[in-house]
């Protein structure tokens, strides 16, 4: 697809009245890892109603449940035993503006990229350094999703979501969402109580671009610097270091950048110099995994299907075949050398899921 275009989804919102339930459903093509998993039971939620209606059956409060947006977040290690819902539903709309801020709402179906370019195509501005990350509005929230100098939070406002417990719409502002980085209440105490539904977000009326970020500032000398010019550049950038998932299966950053101790990143810098460190605001250092994962010599690897990046240590990829149990056992090697060579102790960013470790 090209980059800037958004010509050829659909955007229409749907409506309908009888919700389909599949069985042993196949989720290889709605995971951007593409590893061979299957859902008991999935139904394509194309309207919000159809969770209300979902809530009334009486076998619904047993089924775990599990939300799927773009599955680019997600790594089936098993099968999943319950019901999926996966997020179909892709309306938007402007609400109203303040003396600062813009603030549009849409719903969570819609794919990231798509509700990116239709901000800037309609003149916005808030959202063009998060260009070309894959999935969608609704999974945005849940690991606070950011790039090149801006996340999420910067530009959330609020958002609805269904209830699974109480079976009713709940609306959270960004006070009650514990964003951090790659992280939000959604990752904990709510994990898979709530379905986001929507996404309200308050863009800046008067432009604030953030083009700090080392490659971009380059790409953009002697433009005139534009949402448009902004997001043209993070896709370049994006496409230059980052596996397309649509060609070689991956979900992105396979672990969190560790944040570690000033005393470890003393001790480290003098034994590895050329060691990068970025200084958090308590005096600790946030250290690129990708470089620690390529001092241990995985960038490129490949074992079977599974492997790393040749162009980013921090991607972990699926050539073909590969298991979502292989891709974690991979994960587990990498996590044990650069613990032995590091001392630092890497955390995976992807959700797994792993019917072996959930409760029965
Ligand atoms: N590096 C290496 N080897 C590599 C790649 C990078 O040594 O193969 C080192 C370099 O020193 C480089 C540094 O790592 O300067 C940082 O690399 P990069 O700028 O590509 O960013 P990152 O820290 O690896 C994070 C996010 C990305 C986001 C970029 C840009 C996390 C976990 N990842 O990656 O987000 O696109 O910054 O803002 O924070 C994602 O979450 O899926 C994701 C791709």
């Amino acid at each position: 697809m090209d980059c800037l275009s958004i010509d050829t989804l659909d955007l229409r919102v749907q409506e309908t009245e009888v919700v389909d339930i599949l069985k042993e459903a196949s989720l290889r093509a709605h995971t951007t890892l593409a590893v061979n998993a299957s859902a008991r039971l999935m139904v394509n939620v194309t309207a919000n109603n159809d969770l209300r209606a979902l809530h009334r059956q009486e076998w619904f409060a047993r089924e775990p449940v599990l939300v799927l947006g773009g599955g680019s977040n997600l790594v089936f290690a098993s099968d999943f035993p319950g019901l999926v819902l996966r997020m179909q539903t892709t309306g938007f709309e402007y609400l109203r503006a303040d003396a600062d801020f813009h603030y549009l709402r849409a719903e969570a179906g819609l794919p990231w990229h798509v509700w990116v370019m239709w901000t800037i195509r309609a003149g916005f501005t808030g959202l063009e350094n998060l260009a070309l990350i894959p999935g969608t509005v609704g999974a945005a929230p849940v690991q606070n999703i950011g790039a090149y100098g801006v996340e999420l939070a910067d530009v959330f406002y609020e958002l609805e979501a269904f209830d699974l417990q109480r079976g009713e719409f709940t609306r959270f502002d960004r006070d009650a969402l514990g964003f951090g980085y790659r992280d939000s209440v959604f990752k904990h105490e709510l994990q898979d109580r709530m379905v986001i539904t929507s996404v309200t977000f308050r863009l800046p009326r008067r432009p604030n671009w953030r083009i700090d970020y080392a490659g971009l500032r380059e790409r953009l000398a002697g433009q005139l610097l534009s949402a448009k010019a902004i997001a043209a550049a993070v896709c370049e950038v994006r496409n230059q270091k980052l596996p397309d998932p649509t060609r070689l299966a991956n979900v992105g950053s396979f672990f969190k950048n560790p944040v570690i101790e000033s005393a470890l990143a003393h001790r480290l810098k003098t034994q590895f110099p050329q060691m990068p460190g970025f200084p958090q605001t308590d005096s600790r250092q946030k250290i690129p995994a990708a470089w620690l994962i390529e001092q241990t010599g995985w960038k490129g690897y490949r074992q079977g299907d599974a492997g790393v990046s040749g162009g980013h240590a921090l991607v972990l990829v699926n050539h073909g075949q590969a298991s979502g149990r292989q891709i974690v056992a991979l994960a587990q090697d990498i996590i044990t050398s650069v613990a032995a060579k590091f001392d630092i102790v890497l955390e995976i960013e992807p959700r797994i899921i792993d019917s072996a470790a959930m409760p029965n």
